[in-house]
């Protein structure tokens, strides 16, 4: 089942204290990634792009690890530390870039490409993790990818937008899988521009899983942790953000006396929000620590597999 079954909430229960009591009582670590609701990410354990939420699990000694992101992350979670339950809560929290990746098809796109060395961008399934040489996150993919030796040919999966901006800094001709980020391929230049021309003193700064135009025109590319970090740092007063738009909430808090403007979707929409995140409620939090479910499980044989790639990259990132 995806989703905690029983949806019988007492009135009035206060879901955070009891939340907390649970994470007590079971000796369960709540982990969150940046895109997460507000009033989840202000009850976390720890709050992180998906390399520090992976390496936060991997070295979690609790019994429990509710994982409030998606899928994919979840999986990592348990890939990296078999011994501990994990819980979302909501296992149809899926993404984009992961699904546009079949395992099936990817298989076969590698037979056509024998002698690549297989990169995966962290955001794809366990299946496809696998099949590859070493996984990347939007934080080290460019540290990893100069490590591996100059006369191998590279695959570079699931994002093109984040393989060729990979493929740019570190002067590497990578085959890429043509997946994209259903939020970060959302966002219109055009408004972006008029944004620019009305706030001239506004940084522009990305995710590199944004298209390459819009990356080529940011002041500042990095991933989630990165972003947040440059906000902090730099003289700056205002930044035009394009990325998921839960990440301004620790803008925010880091920066307080910062003007953050989300970068405008192409739509009259939601878009800049990512749907799969958003999945995720306090409520569903609350029931899938209360009823332990649902939880996470894994094909063994398939756990080993995804396991060495994944302990190369936090290998080779440091
Ligand atoms: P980060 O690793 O930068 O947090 O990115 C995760 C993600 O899903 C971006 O869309
Ligand atoms: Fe996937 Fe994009 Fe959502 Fe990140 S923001 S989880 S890449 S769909």
């Amino acid at each position: 089942m995806g989703v905690a079954s029983n949806s019988n909430i007492p009135a009035g229960l206060d879901l955070v204290a009891e939340i907390a009591r649970l994470k007590r009582e079971k000796n369960a670590v709540l982990l969150a990634h940046y895109y997460q609701e507000e009033e989840i990410q202000d009850i976390a354990d720890f709050i992180g792009d998906s390399l520090e939420l992976a390496r936060r699990a991997k070295e979690s000694s609790a019994d429990v690890i509710v994982f409030a992101g998606v899928h994919f992350m979840a999986e990592g979670a348990k890939i990296l530390n078999p011994k501990r339950k994990v819980l979302m809560p909501d296992l149809r929290a899926g993404c984009s870039l992961s699904d546009s990746c079949p395992p099936d098809a990817f298989a076969r796109y590698r037979a056509l490409h024998p002698d690549h060395f297989v990169v995966s961008y962290i955001n794809c399934s366990a299946a496809i993790k696998a099949q590859s040489d070493v996984i990347v996150t939007s934080s080290n993919a460019v540290k990893i990818v100069n490590r591996i030796p100059k006369d191998r040919k590279i695959i570079f999966a699931p994002d093109r937008n984040l393989g060729a901006y990979v493929a740019k800094q570190t002067g590497r001709e990578m085959l890429l899988w043509q997946g994209t980020c259903i939020v970060h391929e959302t966002f219109s230049e055009r408004k972006i521009a008029a944004l620019q021309t009305e706030h001239p003193d506004a940084e522009l700064i990305a995710h590199p899983e944004c298209e390459p135009s819009l990356l080529a025109k940011a002041k500042f590319v990095g991933a989630t942790s990165a972003l947040l970090r440059y906000v902090g740092e730099s003289a700056a007063k205002k930044f035009i953000v394009a990325t998921e738009e839960g990440i301004l909430h620790q803008m925010r808090k880091l920066a307080p006396g910062k003007i953050l403007i989300p970068a405008p979707p192409n739509q009259n929409c939601a878009c800049n929000e990512c749907p799969f995140m958003k999945l995720n409620t306090l409520e569903k939090l609350y029931l899938c620590l209360r009823d332990e479910t649902p939880e996470l499980v894994m094909d063994e044989a398939l756990r080993t597999k995804a396991l060495a790639p994944l302990e190369r990259m936090l290998e080779w990132s440091t």
